[in-house]
């Protein structure tokens, strides 16, 4: 579900035209609507209600300031992946008792950082890290907490980049060296307890069943280990949980998930905690673009818009498919809705690479010089992996509340690309 609809025959956001919005603040736009974004964190709370879980919003799906406010002012804690988004975590008033920090490389000074801040836990992936963890907190006579990340060695079913759960990928310790890791380290490590284990599959998850698998496995594990005297306070389900990318009833809603995931968590003797990024912030946000040309190459046809690969990588990145129509002609945004008059063209950037492109061989109905097209789901994985890239400055993020826009991440410009290096 999300605010993204036709009126009138035009795309609305919220109660706001989208073409009123590109002509206001210009394209490329990222447009967030606010009731689709607390809807999601809503829906997803309320599925998981029976166990009572720490929301952790992934951070770097989306990380506006203006956004992880308004989820923090709901009780959201994060998950970040570096000094940088536990940086902006705190800048947005999150409660460090509800931020977890994951990731394959932490630096000492991030750990620093994160022991400074008092962050609930790190996901720990790596016995060296464990002990670098112990080492850094022993340094500022500081004790840390946290969780270790094990590897459970499930197919997710989805692209082999956002895989991360399958053996001999570089995340987490294997399931198989688990209960060795926490008979070696638990206890003795000074500085650093081992309270909880964690998991994070991959994304998006559009299957139930990579993640019953993944939690039979660990609640499986967390048995033995309890068994083994080790004390397990939390399980951290990771996030991954898929979304509407091709048609509005593509992904299962978390209530399904929950429906089948709660069985195997409850009345357990420890508590759950969740990641999600793209359930939240993914159809919570489209990509607004202009087109500036049409063209003709060989048989192919081109619309040429000015968002680009820079913008919205995901496309050429992992052949991600993001659905894509004209604001001003209505659709039940399913891929496979073509009215008559319906072109197969490729939608391109301006970027000087040939994989700058948002669509390939795609029907869409005619468009001209000036029309406005909507790229849906780009909420989660769009403006965070943005780049400079071809000196272009990075989009305006907006923010739609009912009738009201409010600009939350003004348009770079040529002067703020050439600061940094005209500083030194
Ligand atoms: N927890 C951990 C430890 C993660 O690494 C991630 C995502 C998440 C949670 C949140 O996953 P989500 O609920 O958002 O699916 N750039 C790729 C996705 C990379 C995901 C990386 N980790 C994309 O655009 O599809």
């Amino acid at each position: 579900m999300d605010h993204f609809n036709y009126r009138n025959d035009e795309l609305y956001c919220e109660d706001i035209p989208a073409a009123a919005l590109a002509e206001r603040f210009g394209t490329p736009l990222y447009v967030y609507s606010k009731a689709t974004l607390l809807h999601h964190y809503r829906q997803i709370a309320s599925a998981f209600a029976p166990v009572d879980p720490t929301i952790c919003f992934s951070i770097k799906s989306l990380g506006n300031l203006h956004i992880c406010r308004l989820l923090a002012s709901e009780g959201c804690g994060f998950d970040v992946t570096s000094g940088g988004e536990l940086f902006r975590a705190l800048e947005s008033g999150g409660d460090p008792n509800k931020i977890i920090y994951a990731g394959v490389g932490k630096t000492d000074a991030e750990i620093e950082f994160a022991l400074n801040t008092g962050i609930a836990a790190f996901n720990i992936e790596s016995e060296e890290e464990l002990e670098n963890i112990d080492r850094v907190a022993g340094r500022l006579g500081k004790s840390a907490v946290g969780a270790v990340r094990i590897n459970p060695d499930v197919d997710p079913r989805t692209h082999a980049k956002t895989t991360t759960g399958k053996k001999e990928s570089k995340f987490g310790v294997d399931i198989e060296r688990a209960e060795r890791v926490f008979d070696h380290y638990n206890g003795r490590l000074k500085h650093l307890r081992i309270g909880g284990v964690h998991i994070h599959i991959g994304s998006p998850v559009l299957e139930l069943e990579p993640y019953i698998s993944a939690v039979t496995k660990m609640t499986d594990l967390i048995e033995r280990l309890m068994k083994r005297g080790h004390k397990i306070e939390w399980f951290d389900l990771g996030g991954g949980f898929g979304v509407n990318y091709r048609a509005p009833d593509q992904a299962r809603p978390i209530t399904e998930h929950a429906r089948v995931l709660l069985p195997l968590l409850m009345n357990k003797p420890y508590r759950i905690a969740l990641e999600p990024g793209r359930y939240i912030a993914g159809n919570a946000g489209i990509a607004l673009s202009r087109v500036l040309y049409r063209k003709q190459g060989g048989e192919k046809k081109f619309v040429i818009a000015d968002i680009g690969m820079n913008d919205l990588i995901r496309p050429t990145l992992y052949e991600g498919y993001h659905y894509i129509w004209p604001t001003h002609i209505p659709t039940n945004r399913r891929e496979d809705y073509a009215p008559a008059g319906s072109e197969k063209v490729d939608v391109v950037g301006p970027v000087c690479e040939s994989g700058d492109y948002q669509a390939k061989d795609r029907v869409l109905p005619p468009v001209a010089r000036g029309d406005l097209l909507a790229i849906y789901t780009a909420g989660a994985y769009g403006f965070a992996m943005s780049s400079n890239y071809n000196h272009r400055p990075r989009a305006a993020e907006v923010m739609v509340d009912g009738s009201e826009a409010k600009l939350i991440r003004r348009r770079e410009t040529f002067e703020d690309l050439v600061r940094a290096e005209r500083e030194v």
